[in-house]
């Protein structure tokens, strides 16, 4: 254990609550939460400003080995800075999340961010979400959980997120999308090593709201002495 408690790395396909889980069993613990997706992101951001390739191994290396990240937590969420600047909103559109898939795929990028990853969580007590955080960036990780959700939940639950920004769309259409995005997603990762860690503990999380998931997670967390 790190001088400020375990490493949680928490993982699951699109639409399983990740974000919102990792987030609240962070604040629950008072530990530090890393959206390791926003490093990729923010990297497919400044070469989109750059106006450079995010297919361009060397650029995109080059790119994420100069940006300097900074991390606020806050009540809201986390805050994500690069170079000082807060690109929190940014970072979540859709041309970079394009560009954010692309640059995630070369390896030169991937041993940049994965080193400053392990920086971040090396005195412990972290929460860590995204795809390689239990296998690349923590594989002694003291707790790995991989969270599921049948597809039909997980459609129910993004078209519930889209109504909300006043969004209307078909629960079949979602289910498609849902599949098509699993379907890729494993193939990529697959191709990078095993996923989910063999060691991950799954908790299905159909049929259980926000606060069983949490509460789920960070028992499984005391039970490894925290
Ligand atoms: O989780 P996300 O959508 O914010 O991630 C953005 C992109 O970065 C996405 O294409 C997956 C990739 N990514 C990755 O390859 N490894 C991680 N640890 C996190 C994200």
């Amino acid at each position: 254990m790190g001088k400020r408690g375990i490493v949680i790395a928490i993982d699951g396909p699109a639409g399983s609550g990740k974000s919102t889980t990792a987030r609240r069993v962070a604040g629950r613990l008072e530990y530090l939460y890393l959206d390791t997706g926003a490093m990729y992101r923010a990297v497919g951001l400044t070469m989109i400003r750059r106006g450079l390739d995010p297919d361009d191994e060397s650029a995109a290396a080059g790119t994420a080995a100069a940006l300097e990240f900074d991390f606020r937590s806050e009540a809201s969420g986390q805050r994500v800075l690069i170079n000082g600047e807060d690109v929190t909103g940014e970072i979540r559109s859709a041309d970079v999340s394009d560009a954010a898939s692309r640059v995630a795929v070369h390896a030169a990028v991937r041993r940049i961010l994965v080193a400053r990853q392990r920086e971040l969580g090396f005195e412990g007590g972290i929460v860590m979400e995204g795809r390689d955080t239990g296998t690349a960036v923590f594989p002694d990780a003291e707790l790995k959980i991989f969270l599921v959700a049948d597809v039909a939940e997980r459609a129910r639950r993004r078209q519930r997120e889209l109504r909300n920004s006043g969004v209307a769309a078909e629960l079949d259409e979602l289910m498609g999308q849902i599949r098509e995005r699993d379907t890729r997603d494993s193939a990529t990762q697959r191709r990078s090593g095993p996923w989910p860690a063999s060691d991950a503990v799954s908790v299905d999380t159909t049929g259980l709201d926000v606060a069983a998931q949490v509460a789920r997670v960070v028992e499984l967390a005391r039970e490894r002495g925290v």
